[in-house]
């Protein structure tokens, strides 16, 4: 069977898109889970982007064994000395250097010849190669490029020493037989392709990223690049977790291996949803919270009968664990920490008693625990102390509904609601009570303010995001907010209550702790 290489690059595609500056801790965080799912190759960021990138890079790079880490790099020698240098220390590090190949990008973006283009990428790979011997190269925009230029372009790097050779379709413009078709077109016509891993690295923005990852696998491709859950530029970038188990219940279409452990997939997906603050919506397929849920009577009736009548992979498959136990404020230590096993969080010694506490709270509030109220606390509960926390609000709201005037084109007035609110907020600051009031449009927005009075410094609120977790009336509230201040990069903070104004407020003194 042949090796297929999973290439991770949530850290680099997926979070560079977002708007989002991923603290080290966080991105750690994610790549040690990665290292735990599976994958061969992480590629950790960009490293002469920023001073940021690079520290982050060059510590992660220091910290994982066991799997290659790359980092990306414009085909300019001071951007592979950067790469070269985050990555000094690793134990199997990669350069990931390229550079656009449609006549579009060159013309227009680079203002370069395509002679030059050669030049520079196969200059850029010889250069990368005096620092380590593992070098990808990435024909940017190479599915809409011209064929016989993308074969001599990657023979020229071939030749030049790149030991892995990537054709993306960067603008997601494919469909899965073109993908295919060029997948195998490169293997048969670059001279030399036994001597490479063939890459594929496909974008979402017409649906299909998954479907044509699939494709060049099925073409021949060695090596799948994606990010979790299918963040990144855009609509996004294929879903690992879709390609692995789509070639998971299809074994024998494919023929290939890999070493995923699909078991920490779901675990996966929940922590780069919390810690990128970008919700997996609930019907994405394979971690999407509806994904093994039946609601129609006759879907109920044929998966009572039998799973496999409407279930095609079973859940505990990627990692979520059929529930025996419904906790409560009744529920010991023992009992929380017994099922925070079998979801997979392995608890440090200090940790559980503070845990304990917010689960009670937790308890007092919504009688009964599930599955995803244990991972929505997870998700907030910081182990570490924050500068900022909440200790107490009120809020008080005048709602008003009254009818707009009727329209002229002889609809019926539409109503219009405006709700003014007045927040009283009480945070402690590095141990001090502080309060202070202020006025909103709406409850959410008035606590908003309130805190950004304590805290004394203009900070703007680039998205919020409220979910429940589960349903019911006591269903939890998950909050989600991306905020930024001054020069710091942005930030998410999440809260979870059943009170939702509570919850907003917990993740934006949440998000606040984390501004620089
Ligand atoms: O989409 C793309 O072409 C890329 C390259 C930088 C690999 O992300
Ligand atoms: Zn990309």
């Amino acid at each position: 069977m042949k090796r297929l290489y999973i290439f991770d690059t949530t850290l680099r595609d997926g979070e560079q898109s977002l708007g989002i500056t991923l603290n080290l801790k966080e991105k750690l965080e994610v790549a040690h889970q990665l290292v735990r799912l599976g994958v061969d190759v992480i590629e950790l960021g960009f490293p002469a982007s920023s001073p940021g990138d690079f520290v982050s890079v060059q510590t992660i790079a220091r910290a994982l064994k066991g799997v290659t880490v790359c980092g990306l790099s414009r085909c300019v020698a001071k951007d592979i000395d950067r790469c070269a240098e985050a990555l000094r220390e690793a134990e199997s590090p990669r350069i990931h250097t390229g550079i656009a190949v449609s006549a579009l990008h060159m013309e227009k973006k680079l203002r370069m010849r395509p002679d030059q283009v050669i030049e520079t990428a196969a200059a850029a790979v010889r250069h990368a190669k005096t620092y380590m011997d593992d070098v990808e190269f990435f024909a940017e925009d190479a599915f809409r490029s011209d064929r016989n230029f993308l074969v001599r372009v990657l023979t020229e790097v071939i030749k030049a020493g790149a030991t892995v050779v990537n054709v993306p379709d960067t603008v997601g413009y494919a469909t899965p037989w073109e993908y295919g078709e060029l997948i195998g077109f490169v293997k048969n016509n670059v001279p030399h392709m036994d001597r490479v891993r063939l890459s594929i690295h496909c974008h979402n923005d017409l649906g299909m990223a998954t479907a044509n990852s699939l494709a060049g696998i099925k073409a021949g491709a060695d090596q799948v690049e994606g990010t979790i859950n299918g963040i990144g530029e855009r609509a996004g970038n294929t879903s690992l977790e879709e390609v692995i188990m789509a070639i998971y219940t299809q074994k024998q279409r494919y023929d290939v291996q890999h070493r995923i452990n699909t078991r920490e997939i779901a675990p996966t997906s929940r922590l780069v949803s919390m810690i990128t603050g970008v919700p997996v919506p609930s019907h994405k397929a394979i971690v999407g919270a509806n994904a093994y849920m039946h609601a129609s009577g006759i879907h109920q009736d044929g998966v009572l009968k039998e799973k496999q009548t409407y279930e095609i992979i079973d859940p505990e498959i990627i990692g979520v664990p059929r529930n025996r136990i419904v906790l409560s404020a009744r529920s010991g230590r023992h009992a929380l920490k017994h099922r925070l096993a079998e979801l997979g969080y392995s608890l440090q010694a200090g940790d559980m008693e503070h845990l304990y506490q917010e689960f009670l709270h937790l308890a007092d509030q919504k009688q009964e625990i599930y599955d995803e109220d244990l991972h929505a606390l997870m998700g907030v509960c910081a182990p570490e102390a924050r500068r900022y926390q909440l200790k107490s609000f009120s809020v008080v709201t005048n709602g008003h509904v009254s009818a707009t005037e009727g329209a002229d084109d002889g609809n019926p007035p539409v109503a219009a609601a405006t709700a003014t609110a007045t927040a009283t907020v009480t945070l402690e600051i590095d141990g001090l009570a502080v309060t202070d009031a202020a006025t909103g449009n709406g409850p959410v927005d008035a606590v908003f303010k309130a805190i950004d009075r304590i805290a004394g410094i203009v900070i703007c609120l680039e998205d919020y995001n409220l979910r429940s977790v589960s349903q019911g009336a006591t269903a939890l509230g998950n909050a989600t907010v991306k905020i930024t201040s001054g020069d710091s990069p942005s930030v998410v903070g999440r809260g979870i209550s059943t009170d939702i104004i509570e919850a907003s407020a917990k993740a934006y003194v949440d998000a606040l702790s984390k501004l620089r």
